[in-house]
């Protein structure tokens, strides 16, 4: 079976023909426009109590049959504010189901093990309309990265004449491509909180032990308050600097973080982003990088760098102590930042540390992976009595 996933704002059906004549027998077709896909709240039920479910109750979980039993997914997304938007983000994010919550190292990387035995091709669609050689570039890396992940070959369907379906090979993120600025000393920095997480966020506590030392010289505004978006949207563009704050999902922002970065005008000031994450591994974020690097660029902001921490989902396993002596050098770059203007380079080159998996951490992640992590997870199957539950396959 072969299904075509539609993301796009606008679902024109013209295009489904010229895409129907890639393949030699019929596409079965999945429209999921903006608001049937419920943004991942990083709740890990589909992890933990339901192995292989996702709680939410909306249309993307009635199509997870179509997902996993195709051959070939084809996802025509839309674009905005040079990446993907929203919705097409909402739909990797909700794509976690499928793998386990179990980790393996390949090339000096973390994955998530195969729940399935075998994954869909994956073939990507998105107008380059609105968007700059660069951009194009970062979301198709983008693209390749996430279906490289998911354990799927990535294709791209482009226009050369007719459309063509081209296959995306092996690369890196394009990221370091602008250099951090600095600015001057900030009498207040406004930091957007971009995590999902209702209860146990890792960012929240992060950002409340910067609010201890910085005070008033930060305002820390939750991007799970929607109702003040249009209000928050119109201030940036006289806020004189604003980082955004927020967990690495599927190698990207959280959709919810989109779909507000898609509300920003072009404006004068300065821009930051601290992208925390559940491995250990920088590599992991660099895509995302990329992307806020061009992002700055769009809005005609000074970009003053984005830092990168990796292994923050075992924070809240930690004693008090060992919490504390984790989060204390993330709180000292966002000080460095507002009282210097601009990041420390040898500060932030530490926090990125390890960037990937080499020679002796390798063979010491393979044992500790097995030993403590892998078994962590058992523990909470176990107490949520999920865990012979925990190979299901339910599509
Ligand atoms: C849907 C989803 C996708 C994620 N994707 C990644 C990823 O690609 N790489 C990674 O290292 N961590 C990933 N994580 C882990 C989170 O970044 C990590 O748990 C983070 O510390 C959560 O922060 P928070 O509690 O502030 O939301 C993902 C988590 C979720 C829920």
């Amino acid at each position: 079976m072969k299904t075509l996933f539609d993301l796009r704002e606008k679902q024109d059906v013209e295009i489904y023909k010229d895409i129907q004549n890639l393949y030699n027998e019929p596409l079965k077709i999945v429209r999921l426009e903006d608001e049937s896909i419920t943004p991942c709240i990083g709740c890990w039920s589909c992890w933990l109590r339901t192995p292989g479910k996702c709680v939410m109750k909306d249309k993307m979980s009635e199509v997870y049959p179509d997902y996993v039993n195709s051959d070939t997914v084809i996802l025509i997304m839309s674009t905005a504010q040079g990446f993907i938007n929203h919705n097409a983000k909402a739909f990797f994010d909700r794509t976690i189901p499928h793998y386990h919550p179990y980790i393996e190292l390949v090339n000096g990387e973390c994955h998530h093990v195969a729940r399935y035995e075998s994954y869909p091709d994956m073939v990507f669609h998105y107008d380059n309309e609105n968007l700059t050689n660069k951009e194009e570039q970062v979301i198709e890396d983008y693209l390749y990265r996430t279906a490289y992940h998911f354990k799927s070959k990535a294709y791209r369907i482009v226009k050369e004449g007719n459309l063509q379906l081209r296959k995306l090979e092996s690369r890196n993120a394009n990221n370091q491509a602008v250099h951090f600025s600095s600015t001057n000393p900030m009498d207040k920095l406004v930091i957007y909180n971009g995590s999902p997480r209702k209860i146990g966020s890792n960012s929240k506590l992060i950002l409340k032990k910067t609010e201890e030392v910085l005070s008033d010289r930060i305002e820390i505004r939750d991007l799970k308050e929607e109702g003040k978006w249009e209000e928050w949207a119109k201030t940036f563009k006289n806020e004189e600097h604003v980082m955004f704050f927020m967990p690495l999902y599927v190698h990207a922002m959280p959709s919810h973080v989109m779909r507000f970065i898609e509300k920003l005008q072009p404006s004068k000031g300065s821009i930051s982003f601290f992208v925390q994450s559940g491995f250990p591994e920088s590599s992991q974020s660099h895509y995302l990088e990329a992307y806020f690097e061009q992002l700055s660029l769009r809005l005609e902001r000074t970009y003053l760098g984005t830092a990168i921490k990796g292994g923050v989902e075992s924070l809240q396993m930690r004693p008090t102590k060992s919490q504390d002596k984790m989060i204390e050098p993330m709180v000292k770059a966002i000080v460095n930042l507002v009282c210097e203007g601009n990041f420390s380079t040898t500060d932030i080159q530490q926090l990125a540390r390890p960037v990937r998996f080499g020679g002796g951490r390798k063979i010491l992640f393979k044992l500790l992976s097995k030993k403590f992590i892998n078994i962590f997870w058992d523990k909470k199957l176990k107490a949520n009595e999920a865990f012979e539950k925990r190979f299901d396959r339910p599509y």
